[in-house]
């Protein structure tokens, strides 16, 4: 028998976000370790979208710290991509003129050495770089099911796909560690069942993963262990057995026991999700420059 030892690639002590007289975020410890899926659940308004940006430097804690691989991660969004943390936006952020080869090639620039005058005079070093890169993001994109796709626009692929090529960005930037914020929103059963398949591939990658989804079939059936956020507060944490059986939990966000099966609440809010993705599909995602204002950092 081998033994397995456990190494944490985040570690969060601590961690505190207030605005103002709001607290989003209350005192939270939070550990993922090599190889593993944690999910993040709790309410509307728990403070999960809050901690993600915590965690990827788009907000500076009020007070904690957060350690990628045992170091104290910098408070600057790329400075935390470049380290190995990579994520996904609950709002989808494609650059919608873009292609789809171009958004995740625009992914692999903090993995990119060659400099500017490199890029400007287009030497040698450069296309060969610029090959190596495009040779690297077709691999990804056949790896998620969008290669058939590069050349077209990212507004254009419809709402499940854009979901899937954001994660395809994100593994551009060689994560060691995932973050994904809602990848099943709006998703029909098909593709969040196809979105289940894709985060175990990533995670048989070697890469771990942290998951927020309102989704419980799929947080309970993916997860090695799940954390419950109630009003920035961590309510519970365990394996998806412990975490789905706790009367708290029940209480405060599940209403009742999660039986595996879907219920008729269950499939109403399938055909709910269905409707604003058809909606959605229609209107092009979010765009531009991915910034980092307060406002939009959801
Ligand atoms: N930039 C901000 N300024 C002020 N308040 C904020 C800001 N960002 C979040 N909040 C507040 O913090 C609380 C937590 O919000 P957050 O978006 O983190 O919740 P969430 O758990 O992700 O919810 P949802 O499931 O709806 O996405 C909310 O009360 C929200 O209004
Ligand atoms: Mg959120």
């Amino acid at each position: 028998m081998t033994t397995m030892t456990t190494t944490s690639v985040l570690e969060a002590r601590g961690v505190t976000m207030r605005f103002g007289g709001l607290t989003a975020v209350r005192s939270v410890d939070f550990t993922v370790n090599t190889g593993e899926i944690v999910g993040l659940i709790g309410p509307n308004g728990a403070g999960k979208t809050t901690f993600f940006n915590c965690l990827t430097g788009l907000y500076i804690p009020t007070e904690g710290t957060v350690s990628y691989k045992g170091t104290v991660l910098p408070p600057k969004p790329h400075l935390v991509t470049k380290a190995g943390v990579a994520r996904t936006f609950q709002n989808i952020r494609l650059f919608a003129n873009m292609t789809v080869l171009e958004n995740v090639l625009v992914g692999r620039h903090t993995r990119t050495k060659e400099g500017l005058w490199s890029a400007l005079l287009r030497g040698p070093g450069f296309r060969k770089a610029e090959r190596a890169s495009e040779e690297r993001a077709m691999e990804l994109l056949g790896f998620i099911g969008l290669a058939h796709k590069r050349d077209h626009l990212a507004r254009n692929l419809p709402y499940g796909e854009q979901r899937k090529l954001e994660i395809a960005r994100a593994l551009a930037s060689e994560p060691g560690l995932l973050l994904l914020d809602e990848p099943t929103a709006g998703m029909n059963p098909q593709e969040t069942r196809a979105t289940e398949e894709l985060v175990f591939a990533i995670r048989d990658k070697g890469i771990a993963v942290l998951v927020i989804e309102h989704d419980m079939r799929f947080i309970f059936n993916l997860c090695d262990r799940v954390a419950v956020l109630v009003q920035g507060e961590k309510l519970i944490e365990g394996t998806s057995d412990v975490v789905q059986a706790d009367e708290r939990v029940i209480a405060a966000y599940l209403g009742e026991p999660f039986e595996g099966d879907p219920g008729e609440a269950e499939a109403a809010e399938v055909t709910a999700a269905e409707a604003t993705a058809d909606a959605t599909a229609d209107t092009p995602s979010t765009t531009g420059t991915p910034g980092t204002t307060k406002g939009d950092a959801q």
